[in-house]
């Protein structure tokens, strides 16, 4: 499908998807969101793809939801269309690992946005916040909740407050990020990283982003059960046959997604 507001592009098992939105710094309104969803579901259903990298632009990963867009909205619209309601459930059905490879503004929405990825490498010219408060609101997609989880209540509240932004030492340190590169390696890192993730066992990658994530549902025992029962199972697959004989052998292994 042809795009406005992303270019995508499938390289080696990687789908990178770019928002391109350059004239408003990459701000989320309701098109680049719908085609955003869109490559999101066709990367996950695409063969070729193991993994998706998520990036913007040298200047804003997302500077936010697009406030033209939605500045006149009423409470009535906003209810009955449910702004935002849909995306973090498309966002969270994809079952191929996403990562997040921000640089510059990931503000309000797009700080989000990249929260809802699997994990999140910054270039050292990023920058998060959840600047809403100073616009009257307050986050949408999950900058009061996943944000707390990453950063704990203290730093979250500083952030959903005073509206500062974090830069990506901060955000390194506060568990925000995974890893921090040199802003012109971004997309070199990014696409490394998601090249080691596309190596491994597909099903295996996805039954561990599957078990990562319920530990945000789940309590510690229910959790644990969950993790021990998918790793169970993974002695079904002839990938755990092949892994376990490839490092007795000292070989690499050839996981065939069975
Ligand atoms: C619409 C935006 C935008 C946004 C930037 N632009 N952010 N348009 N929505 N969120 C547009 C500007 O209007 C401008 O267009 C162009 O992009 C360049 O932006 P400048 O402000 O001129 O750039 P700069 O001076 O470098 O400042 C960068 C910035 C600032 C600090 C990121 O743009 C900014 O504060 N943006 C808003 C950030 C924000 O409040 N985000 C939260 C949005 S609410 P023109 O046409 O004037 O040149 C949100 C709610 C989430 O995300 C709820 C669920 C999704």
């Amino acid at each position: 499908m042809a795009f406005e507001t992303i270019i995508v592009d499938v390289e080696d098992h990687v789908a990178l998807i770019k928002l391109n939105r350059p004239d408003a710094l990459n701000a989320l309104n309701s098109q680049l969101l719908s085609e955003l969803c869109t490559a999101l579901d066709e990367a996950d259903a695409n063969d070729k793809v193991r993994c998706i990298v998520l990036t913007g632009s040298e200047k804003a990963f997302a500077a936010g939801a697009d406030i033209k867009e939605m500045s006149e909205k009423t409470y009535v619209e906003v209810f009955t269309e449910n702004l935002f309601g849909e995306v973090g459930d498309r966002v969270a059905a994809i079952r191929k690992p996403i990562i997040a490879a921000v640089s510059g503004y990931a503000l309000g929405g797009g700080c989000e946005m990249a929260m809802m990825c699997d994990f999140i490498i910054a270039s050292d010219t990023a920058k998060f916040g959840q600047p809403e408060i100073n616009l009257g609101v307050i986050a949408g997609i999950g900058g009061t909740q996943r944000l707390t989880r990453f950063v704990g209540k203290s730093k979250s509240m500083d952030m959903n407050l005073t509206g500062r932004f974090m830069n990506a030492e901060e955000a390194e340190r506060s568990g925000l990020v995974s890893r921090v590169v040199p802003a012109k390696k971004l997309i070199e890192e990014a696409t490394a990283a998601a090249q080691k993730i596309a190596e491994k066992s597909q099903l295996t990658a996805m039954a561990a982003k599957e078990a990562v994530n319920r530990s945000y549902e789940l309590t510690l025992n229910e959790g644990l059960l969950f993790e021990r029962r998918v790793f169970h199972s993974m002695f079904a697959t002839e990938d755990q046959k092949e892994g376990m004989a490839a490092f007795l052998e000292k070989r690499e292994a050839q996981f065939r997604d069975k």
